[in-house]
């Protein structure tokens, strides 16, 4: 098929940028959208021209690296598909594709569709991992968890931090993506320990950082490639609150 594409191009960070048109002919159907992309470079490349630069790593959906704004779509078309799981058979010959890196002011564009997500990372650096030493591995059962509780957590834990709840909320809201760092130790006895410090500390940092407010649109659980529903959110705003209300009755030494 062939492909009239529309693709951001951006020198680096400092330069205004600008939308691109670009034609692709011989696009199998069967290719993913990040080797459609290839494709694009290879000809940009023998034509002397800079290639498209892109975010990808694993490519089989799990590190969260893909991020782009697919005709208005973070990650495009389908549901709970990465950019890189994503398929040309999704379009139609003769189509016209629009390409954008996610946008929001704590993701800076660092160069054509790449976007600097490292606010992500100061996010779980504030509090989204266990301190304490664990130790060995204990026997499966010397800790009882719910089932329901160990679903939940794994359900939070799913989230591979791609920013698509970010580019998709008209707040640029984390919240999304936060709740579900929240929520994975939250619900398990290890992590419940640190849980008030924890949810406090991330959402400082996450406001500190640029993100905006949720009010409730749900375009962050429409967008993510990995199901996280938003009552994650509700989880951590109660948790949060009940938090800061324990930390205020708490004197101060
Ligand atoms: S919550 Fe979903 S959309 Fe947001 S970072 Fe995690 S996987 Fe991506
Ligand atoms: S490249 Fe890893 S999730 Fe898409």
């Amino acid at each position: 098929m062939t492909l009239n594409l529309k693709i951001w191009r951006q020198k680096n960070s400092k330069d205004k940028g600008s939308m691109e048109d670009y034609v692709i002919e011989n696009v199998t159907p069967d290719a993913s959208f990040l080797e459609m992309l290839d494709l694009l470079n290879e000809k940009l490349v023998a034509e002397g021209i800079d290639p498209v630069a892109f975010d990808h790593d694993c490519r089989e959906g799990i590190c969260g690296m893909c991020s782009l704004m697919i005709n208005g779509q973070a990650h495009g078309p389908e549901a709970e598909t990465t950019t890189c799981q994503l398929h040309m058979r999704k379009f139609k010959d003769g189509d016209t594709v629009v390409i954008e890196p996610f946008r929001a002011k704590a993701f800076p564009v660092l160069k054509d569709l790449m976007i600097d997500r490292t606010a992500f990372d100061d996010i779980i650096a504030a509090g989204g991992f266990v301190s304490v030493n664990t130790g060995n591995a204990q026997d499966a059962n010397s800790i009882l968890i719910p089932q329901s509780d160990a679903e939940l957590s794994m359900d939070a834990a799913a989230c591979i931090g791609c920013g698509a709840c970010v580019a998709s909320c008209k707040n640029a809201s984390a919240m999304l993506f936060v709740s579900a760092k929240v929520s994975q130790l939250a619900l398990l006895p290890q992590g419940q320990v640190e849980s008030e410090q924890r949810v406090q500390n991330m959402v400082a940092k996450m406001d500190e950082l640029g993100f905006g407010n949720c009010t409730n649109e749900a375009e962050c659980e429409a967008s993510c490639p990995k199901g996280i529903e938003i009552s994650n959110i509700a989880r951590m705003n109660r948790d949060f609150l009940s938090a800061a209300v324990k930390s205020k009755a708490t004197p101060k030494k």
